[in-house]
């Protein structure tokens, strides 16, 4: 079984990468606009330094980023040229609700994104939209203390309820929260929390977690009451845990720690709290209410989406210990692999790996909303980016998961690679971690005219996409 023809070949973005204009038509601050670059990123992201507005000695590169608030109809032109079917973005919640608890949406956001998807229309592109990508309006951070207030699941539903009914005719793919499972790893900027000295940090996550799980099925009913056809999906930050040794051991603690992933996914997908997630919530005091069961029952996803950088490895062996950096949170280093200049391991078979076991565990479709090479590009006299590397890091990657798909018959709607055009890094802040097949000219300091040019990789996508992934080389 080879590629359907209608499978969705695209490119990923989300606002507080690629927007910027964070005070503009009308929008609040939101929790990803304080987030500053440096020594504090870390602190500031896992919610153990407040940041909740900007300050002189920082550098805030979300505040203006790569511009597309004022550059998207070149944008989508450029990725209309490059034959793109589909295009993820996320909508800016705080564009929408300012405040987050606000009466009225702001229209003046309304319309942006509706001038964003006609033109999608126009160039007869398939938009995939991320309800949330890490951003929560700042009043909702300071005001109720983000996803640790169960308040704030109304907050969303309003404002889901209020974009499903102004885009129904222009999109069909949703998906309601990006890497959910992010805020186990970066609680602030997965979900707005801030820890308050003495917090059971733990409980406090899993408290956001629960928020979470029922705002993203009650987005679903109401996504299914508006259109049945609506597709809605989880997103989940992938790549399996590899055990470093055939110890049992080791093997175990895969086991548990893929499952800190697959904890949400479960209950998004099957519509229940698996029994290993009911134990570990017990020793802790998560405040559910009654309605909830049904709620998570009746409203579960239609397909899997995630996002695929690299595998990683665990160990319990304490003289086993060389860490690298990778996507949310690091990893043992496996030994068998190359890595990216960021520490980031590159195993395309991984990904393939990590289709089965979503295909064996959920048997829903599947959908890879990211996955990409962060590479530092020079471009040469004439602006033009060679960027080979990056060519070879996806064809490798497409391989793997056609293999899926061919020959392990895995159901798999589309893939959208990330930041198809330069943007923010998100772990970073860096904008000389470079995904796209687009040069942004753009430094790490906000310095540039951003200006974009094509990559050596965008002719290759073009071809890769036009054969419907028959021609790689
Ligand atoms: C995922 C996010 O974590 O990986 C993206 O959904 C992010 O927002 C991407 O940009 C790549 O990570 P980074 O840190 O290299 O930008």
């Amino acid at each position: 079984m080879a590629l359907s023809k209608n499978f969705l070949w695209g490119g990923a973005t989300a606002a507080n990468q690629c927007e910027g204009g964070y005070n503009l038509g009308g929008r609040g601050l939101a929790n990803v606009d304080v987030i500053p670059t440096g020594v504090d990123r870390k602190a500031v992201s896992s919610g153990k330094m407040k940041m909740f507005d900007f300050d002189d000695n920082h550098f805030y590169p979300a505040k203006e980023s790569i511009d597309m608030y004022h550059h998207y109809i070149e944008d989508i032109q450029l990725l209309s040229e490059m034959g793109l079917k589909c295009f993820r973005m996320s909508i800016s919640w705080s564009r929408i609700f300012p405040n987050g608890d606000d009466e009225i949406p702001n229209e003046e956001g309304l319309q942006f994104y509706e001038d964003i998807f006609k033109e999608l229309k126009k160039n007869k592109m398939e938009p995939l939209v991320t309800l949330t990508h890490f951003d929560v309006p700042m009043n909702l951070v300071k005001k109720y203390g983000s996803w640790r207030n169960r308040k704030m699941i109304s907050f969303y539903t309003k404002y889901v309820e209020t974009v499903l009914n102004r885009y129904k005719d222009y999109v069909n793919y949703w998906l309601t929260f990006n890497e959910i499972n992010m805020l186990l790893h970066s609680p602030f900027v997965g979900a707005g929390i801030c820890f308050e000295d003495g917090e059971n940090e733990e409980q406090v996550k899993y408290q956001a977690a629960h928020h979470q799980l029922v705002a993203s099925a009650l987005a679903t009913k109401i996504a299914h009451e508006i259109n049945p056809d609506f597709k809605i999906g989880c997103m989940l930050a992938g790549g399996n845990n590899y055990p470093y040794s055939c110890r049992p051991e080791d093997y175990y603690k895969a086991i548990e720690k893929d499952r800190e992933g697959y904890f949400f996914i479960d209950v998004q997908a099957r519509g229940y709290y698996p029994n290993y997630a009911k134990k570990k919530l017990s020793k802790m005091k998560i405040i559910m209410l009654s309605e909830d069961e049904e709620i998570l029952k009746q409203n579960t996803v239609d397909f899997i989406s995630f996002s695929y950088y690299s595998s990683r490895v665990v160990s319990t062996d304490p003289n086993v210990s060389e860490e690298t950096t990778g996507n949310v949170y690091g990893s043992i280093k496996n030994p068998y692999l190359k890595s990216s200049e960021w520490g980031w391991q590159i195993d395309p078979l991984g990904l393939r790996n990590s289709l089965n076991m979503l295909c064996d565990r959920y048997q829903k479709p599947l959908f890879i909303v990211e996955n990409g090479l962060g590479a530092k590009d020079e471009p040469n006299e004439n602006g033009y980016v060679e960027d080979d590397y990056r060519i070879e890091y996806i064809r490798e990657h497409i391989k793997a998961f056609k293999d899926a798909v061919e020959v392990d018959g895995v159901e798999l709607l589309g893939y959208t690679t990330w930041g198809i055009i330069d943007l923010i890094a998100a772990s970073t802040g860096e904008m000389s971690k470079r995904y796209g097949f687009v040069y942004v000219d753009l430094d790490d300091e906000g310095n540039g005219t951003r200006k974009r040019t094509k990559k050596k990789s965008f002719e290759w996508y073009k071809k890769v996409i036009a054969s419907n992934g028959e021609i790689l080389e």
